[in-house]
């Protein structure tokens, strides 16, 4: 089965932050997650390249729009390096394979007059890149960021989206994955109640040329949203290897944050039935990091920067720290001193403890080799219900990150290790070891194969230090990593590598 994921292309002027750090490392992680259940996974992350705010950044900084973009897309893919982020793809939309596939989409809904000219009036959010009506606006500014707007009055073409909006509702109402979470599908839902009006989509090329030319009237560029939204497509395939694309597209899931619910769920769809395509299957919208109760914004001076925190914490504990917190599509409140607090709870404490007991107890009960268990059937029922519990994790931790949860996928692995701590405090082998080699070898197994089980679901999140688990238990991955989830995969003899703690304290 394809698994297809995508983040929102950034606007290419921004600095990585907080909201973009979060919603790529969640890609990365479902990406993960999706492989470790045997998916063909296509991860595609990139940049929004055209429209007024590009245009406006470049000549602030002396430079050519062309020029501009080709050095400020790099912060993006070496933050994304840096974050351990492992897309597929990086799509720019300035690539000639996307113009392609633009002029290709805009020629056909020309020809089948689903785009006409007249005249726009109105107003514009340069930084939302959004077309406003009068009655849209929210004490004369932007209804969505509060920002002044700019009044455009000019000859415009059109999309006629209003004609696709019963089918929409109809589509939206029959599928119930396609907009999640449930009370953002609601608010589309509710928003379709009015009537749709039609989406402007151009721009007159003497007061915005950044972007691509229609093909139809080289007056005009096209607006950055039509532009941008079709970037999916292009890097599934489409119009470049169609059977790639047939296979891929309606397996495609859009992580987005909760302020481009519109353009996702109304503007994209449309455009898609207007061309002929399938839809994705889902569009999920995550919600909003705020930092200590507050909005994240410059001029507050909160901005959190991900590659600071990942150097103090170490990279794989940031993005613990991140999956951990952002209950799905609800806003989640970043803190220093939770991260902190998490970082030593369940990363030093819990896995990083628990790994050390285990390499030092089978370094001094068992030669430094991983011993023989009893035999499952004749095990004790402290033994056998632990190895249960392990043996339904695999279920739980993937059924959690197939619904966006991966809150819910990390507790699920801290029980297994919680579990794994209490049932090494009622056996305690260091009492028995002694005058019962079978039942320490059998507790040790037993612990040590618990975590390297809890180390390959966490593995998504954290793969180097799980990699170092796994090293320090004597085990070498399988080329499919999946054959891994079953029990009992250590091998008997395999010498363990003590080492320093997993998470030093900070
Ligand atoms: N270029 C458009 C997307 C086009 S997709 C066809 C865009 N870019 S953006 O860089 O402004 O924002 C990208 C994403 O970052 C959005 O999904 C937005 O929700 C997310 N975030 C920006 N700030 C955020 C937080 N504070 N918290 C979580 N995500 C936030 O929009």
């Amino acid at each position: 089965m394809d698994f297809y994921i995508t983040t929102p292309i950034y606007y290419v002027n921004d600095e990585p932050h907080l909201g973009h750090a979060y919603t790529t490392i969640l890609a990365d992680v479902l990406a993960r997650y999706a492989r470790l259940q045997g998916s063909q996974t296509f991860f595609l992350t990139g940049v929004d390249e055209h429209g007024q705010k590009a245009q406006e950044a470049a000549r602030l900084h002396g430079l050519e729009p062309q020029a501009y973009v080709d050095l400020m897309h790099t912060r993006f893919q070496s933050a994304w390096q840096e974050l351990e982020v492992a897309n597929d793809d990086f799509i720019r939309t300035t690539q000639p394979r996307h113009v392609h596939v633009v002029e290709h989409v805009l020629n056909q809904l020309w020809q089948q007059g689903d785009i006409y000219l007249d005249e726009y009036q109105g107003w514009y959010c340069v930084p939302d890149e959004r077309f406003w009506t009068e009655k849209d606006l929210r004490d004369g500014q932007c209804p969505d960021c509060g920002r002044p707007v700019e009044p455009v009055s000019e000859p415009n073409y059109f999309f006629r989206m209003n004609r696709y909006q019963g089918w929409l509702i109809d589509y939206i109402q029959a599928h119930l994955d396609f907009i999640l979470p449930a009370l953002r599908r609601n608010e589309v839902l509710g928003f379709l109640h009015q009537p749709l009006g039609d989406l402007c989509i151009s721009r007159p090329a003497s007061r915005l040329n950044w972007g691509i030319p229609l093909p139809f009237d080289p007056n005009f560029v096209t607006y950055v949203w039509f532009d941008a939204l079709l970037n999916y497509v292009t890097a599934a395939g489409y119009l470049q290897d169609e059977a790639r694309f047939s296979r891929l597209w309606p397996q495609a899931r859009h992580l987005i944050g909760k302020d481009i619910l519109t353009t996702h769920s109304v503007y994209w769809p449309t455009m898609l039935k207007a061309a002929g395509l399938p839809m994705p299957r889902t569009i999920f919208a995550t919600g909003w990091w705020t930092v200590d109760g507050e909005k994240i914004s410059k001029s507050r001076g909160n901005t959190v920067k991900p590659l600071e925190l990942a150097s103090i914490y170490g990279v794989e504990a940031f993005r613990y720290y991140l999956m951990s917190q952002m209950q799905p599509g609800h806003d989640a409140d970043f803190s220093r001193e939770r991260l902190a607090s998490c970082y030593q709870a369940d990363l030093a404490n819990n896995l990083g403890n628990l790994l050390q007991r285990v390499v030092n107890m089978l370094t001094r009960y068992c030669d430094g080799r991983i011993p023989s268990p009893a035999m499952e059937a004749v095990a004790d029922s402290d033994t056998r219900s632990l190895i249960r519990l392990c043996e339904d994790l695999p279920g739980r931790v993937f059924s959690a990150a197939n619904a966006f949860d991966t809150p819910q996928a990390l507790d699920q692995c801290r029980a297994v290790l919680d579990a794994a701590n209490q049932y090494l405090e009622r056996q305690a082998p260091w009492k028995r070891s002694a005058g019962n080699p079978q039942g320490v070898n059998t507790c040790l197994y037993t612990a040590a194969e618990a975590l390297r089980l809890v180390a390959l679901l966490l593995s998504p999140v954290m793969p180097k230090r799980c990699a170092e688990v796994w090293r320090r238990l004597g085990w070498l991955p399988l080329a499919v990593l999946r054959d891994g989830l079953a029990w009992g995969m250590l091998q008997p003899g395999a010498p363990v590598t003590p080492g320093e703690p997993l998470f030093p304290r900070k």
